[in-house]
């Protein structure tokens, strides 16, 4: 059997390595195998064009360029490391995924949604997430969290604007794809965001139904 395939979205600072952290134990716990994996990255070459996409550059960067860069590094991923694993039964749970590409490089940058549908069926084509888990909190709720992080990307430097464009997008797709999503209030507390984490994952693997 295909293995499922599992999203993590959300804004600066709306605690994804939390929730992927309590999803990994949770899948530990029930013997579930998987690998967890993110983008862009997840593979050496995909991992290379992430610090292209990600670091501080003089130089300004090109919409479409990043727009190609993300996706070259989403091409990499999936055909070296997610359909593979997916093909043997393994269950994939990626921190960021297609929906970072139309709400970043889409709706917050601007960019025709038209072409990021033509590349992603292109590149991502029925490789879906089966569940796309969208942690939702204020921006400067979120940005607040992160203000005292040592390390932040060139993204994360974009306006409080940007920053809700993001959010705006984000809350948008899950709108229009609601049997995909699972959003979760994580301005919560950590216990009522895994409590709500729990149940999406329950529905992902449809735990409880008979
Ligand atoms: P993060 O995984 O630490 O949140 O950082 C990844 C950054 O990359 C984040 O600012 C969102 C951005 N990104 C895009 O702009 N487009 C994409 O398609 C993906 C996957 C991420």
């Amino acid at each position: 059997m295909k293995g499922r395939f599992i999203s993590l979205e959300g804004g600066e600072g709306s605690g994804k390595s939390t929730c992927l952290s309590y999803i990994q134990s949770w899948l530990e716990e029930r013997k579930i195998p998987f690998l967890t994996t993110r983008e862009p990255g997840g593979t050496p070459l995909a991992e290379d064009i992430r610090q292209v996409v990600l670091n501080d550059r003089e130089e300004p960067v090109n919409d479409l360029a990043e727009l190609l860069l993300v996706f070259a590094s989403r091409a990499q991923h999936i055909n070296e490391k997610i359909q593979p694993a997916l093909n043997s039964g393994i269950c994939v749970v990626s921190d960021r995924f297609i929906d970072s590409s139309f709400v970043y490089q889409g709706v917050a940058r601007g960019g025709d949604l038209s072409k990021i549908e033509t590349l992603s069926e292109w590149v991502v084509g029925s490789c879906l997430p089966d569940k796309t888990i969208l942690l939702d909190v204020p921006v400067e709720v979120g940005l607040k969290r992160v203000q005292d992080r040592q390390q932040s990307d060139r993204l994360d430097k974009e306006s409080v604007e940007f920053h809700e464009k993001v959010r705006q997008g984000f809350l948008l797709r899950a709108a229009q794809d609601s049997a995909r999503f699972a959003v979760i209030d994580s301005s919560q507390s950590i216990d009522a965001v895994l409590k709500d984490l729990d149940i999406a994952l329950q529905a992902a693997f449809h735990l409880g139904e008979h």
